[in-house]
C-alpha cells in the first residue's frame, strides 16, 4: 500500500497573505447593509429589523389565517425547473415586449397602498427605481404619493395607474383625468376587492380606519426613532392621489366609498374613457379571465392579492396554465402573489406568463434602503433569471415554455 505523505513546512507569510486581505471597510451604511443581501429573502430578513412591528405586520401579513399566502409559496417552492443542458447559453436576454412596448424584463412593479410607512421616501422612490430599470411601475389609488408627483420623480418611465373604482365616479374620472395629464401608460383596474380582507394583526395593533394606535403599537415605534423622526420631519401620512383635505384623502380606504360590486361593464366603462391599455388585475378563475377579456382588457393579472383578500383563494401559479388556454392569443396573461426570486419569474414566464408583478419583495428593499433598497431587489431578480435561464439553456424570454418548468406534487 502506498504511503500518502505531505511534506510539513513552516507557514510563510507571502503563501497566506492572499487570503488574508481584509474586505475594504464599506463606509456607506446603506450600500454596506444591501452588499449583505445576496437574496430578497436577505432583504426580507433586514426589513422586518428596520421597521416597527406594526409596519412589518401590515406590509408582510396576509388576511385570516394566511393560508392563501403561504399556498403562493408554496406554489414556486413546488416549481421544478428542467434544462436542457447541452443547450446552455453564455449571456441570455432579458428584454420583452409588456403591453406592446419595450421592458427590461418581464416584471412590473404592483400597487401597493400607503408606501410611505415603509419608507418616507416611499412612492417616488419605487418608480424612480422602476424607471431605472426599464420596469413599468404601478401607482396604487391608495398611495401616499399624488398622480403628480409620481410623474415628476419617473417623468421618463412607464407609470400605471390603479384604479379602485370609487363609488362616486366623479372621484374615479378626476383620477383618470391627471392620470392622461400626467403621460400614464395603462390602467390597472383590481376586481378582488369588494371589501377589505379581514388582516388580524392590523386589527390588533390598531391599524385601521380611522386609525387606533394601542399602546403597544406606540411602543413598537418607540424603538425605531429613525422611523418615527423621518416620518414626522416629512409631509404627513394621506391618501394623496385624492384632493388634499377631502373625506377620501382621510378614510380613502373606507369600504364605504369604494365600489362594491365590480361588473365586467366597469372594464368597457374604464375601456371607452381611456386611449392607452386597460389591465385587470385580482382574476381568479377561467370564468372571470374569460369576461375580462371579452369586456375589453388588454391584459389579465391573476392574482389573489398577494393573499390579503380572500383566504382560501386560488393559487395564480396553479390557475396559470388553465387561464393561458382559455384566453391564449387574446390577451396577456400575468401573474402575481409569491413572486421572491428570478427562479420564481422564469418559473412563471415557462409556464405560460406573459410577465409577473412583485409586491412585498420591491417593498423590503424600500424598507432597507429607499430607492437604493429597491434598485437592489430588481438587480438581485434580473442576476437569478439571467442564471437560470444559463442553466436553462433559454437564450431569450419567448424560449421559455412549459418543458421548462412543472409543479412537483411535492
Ligand atoms: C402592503 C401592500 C399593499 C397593497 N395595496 C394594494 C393596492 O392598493 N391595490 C392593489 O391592487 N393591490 C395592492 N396590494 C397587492 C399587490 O398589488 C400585489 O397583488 C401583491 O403584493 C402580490 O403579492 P406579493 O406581495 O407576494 O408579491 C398590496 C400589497 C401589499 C403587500
Amino acid at each position: 500500500m502506498t504511503q500518502l505523505s505531505s511534506r510539513r513546512q513552516v507557514p510563510r507569510w507571502r503563501d497566506l497573505e492572499p487570503f488574508l486581505r481584509p474586505r475594504p471597510l464599506e463606509r456607506d451604511v446603506v450600500r454596506r447593509r444591501l452588499a449583505r443581501c445576496l437574496s430578497v429573502d436577505d432583504v426580507e430578513r433586514l426589513a422586518r429589523r428596520r421597521v416597527p412591528g406594526a409596519v412589518w405586520d401590515y406590509v408582510a401579513g396576509g388576511s385570516d389565517s394566511e393560508i392563501a399566502m403561504r399556498r403562493n409559496r408554496d406554489a414556486f417552492d413546488r416549481v421544478e425547473l428542467r434544462p436542457t443542458a447541452f443547450s446552455q447559453v453564455a449571456e441570455p436576454e432579458l428584454a420583452t415586449t409588456l403591453l406592446g412596448r419595450p421592458a427590461a424584463a418581464p416584471i412590473a412593479l404592483a400597487p401597493t397602498g400607503y408606501t410611505r410607512l415603509g419608507h418616507h421616501t416611499g412612492e417616488r422612490a419605487v418608480a424612480a427605481a422602476a424607471e431605472r430599470a426599464g420596469l413599468p411601475y404601478t401607482l396604487s389609488t391608495y398611495a401616499t404619493t399624488s398622480i403628480t408627483d409620481v410623474a415628476r420623480a419617473a417623468p421618463g418611465g412607464r407609470n400605471w395607474f390603479q384604479v379602485y373604482l370609487m363609488k362616486d365616479r366623479a372621484v374615479t374620472g378626476a383620477h383618470l383625468d391627471e392620470a392622461r395629464a400626467q403621460g400614464f401608460e395603462a390602467l390597472v383596474l383590481t376586481i378582488d376587492t369588494t371589501v377589505t380582507g379581514m388582516k388580524r394583526k392590523d386589527k390588533l395593533n390598531g391599524f385601521a380606519i380611522p386609525p387606533q394606535l394601542t399602546a403597544r403599537t406606540m411602543a413598537g415605534m418607540a424603538r425605531h426613532p429613525r422611523w418615527v423622526a423621518d416620518i414626522l420631519t416629512t409631509e404627513p401620512l394621506s391618501f394623496a392621489t385624492f384632493p388634499a383635505g377631502s373625506e377620501y384623502a382621510r378614510w380613502g380606504m373606507s369600504n364605504q366609498l369604494r365600489e362594491q360590486q365590480i361588473r365586467p361593464a366597469d372594464v368597457t366603462w374604464l375601456r371607452e374613457r381611456w386611449d392607452g391599455p386597460v389591465v385587470v388585475k385580482g382574476v381568479q378563475s377561467v370564468g372571470d379571465a374569460v369576461a375580462a377579456v371579452d369586456a375589453g382588457a388588454d391584459a389579465i393579472v391573476l392574482s389573489n392579492h398577494g393573499g390579503r383578500q380572500l383566504d382560501r383563494a386560488p393559487v395564480p401559479l396553479e390557475l396559470l396554465p388553465q387561464v393561458v388556454e382559455a384566453v391564449s392569443g387574446r390577451t396577456e396573461v400575468w401573474l402575481d402573489s409569491g413572486v421572491r426570486s428570478g427562479g420564481d419569474v422564469v418559473a412563471a414566464v415557462a409556464l405560460g406568463a406573459t410577465g409577473v408583478m412583485v409586491g412585498r419583495a420591491y417593498l423590503y428593499g424600500l424598507m432597507v434602503g429607499g430607492e437604493r433598497g429597491v434598485t437592489h431587489v430588481l438587480d438581485l431578480l434580473a442576476e437569478e433569471m439571467r442564471r437560470a435561464m444559463c442553466m436553462l439553456g433559454t437564450p431569450t424570454i419567448a424560449d421559455l415554455t412549459p418543458e421548462h418548468a412543472r409543479l412537483r406534487d411535492r
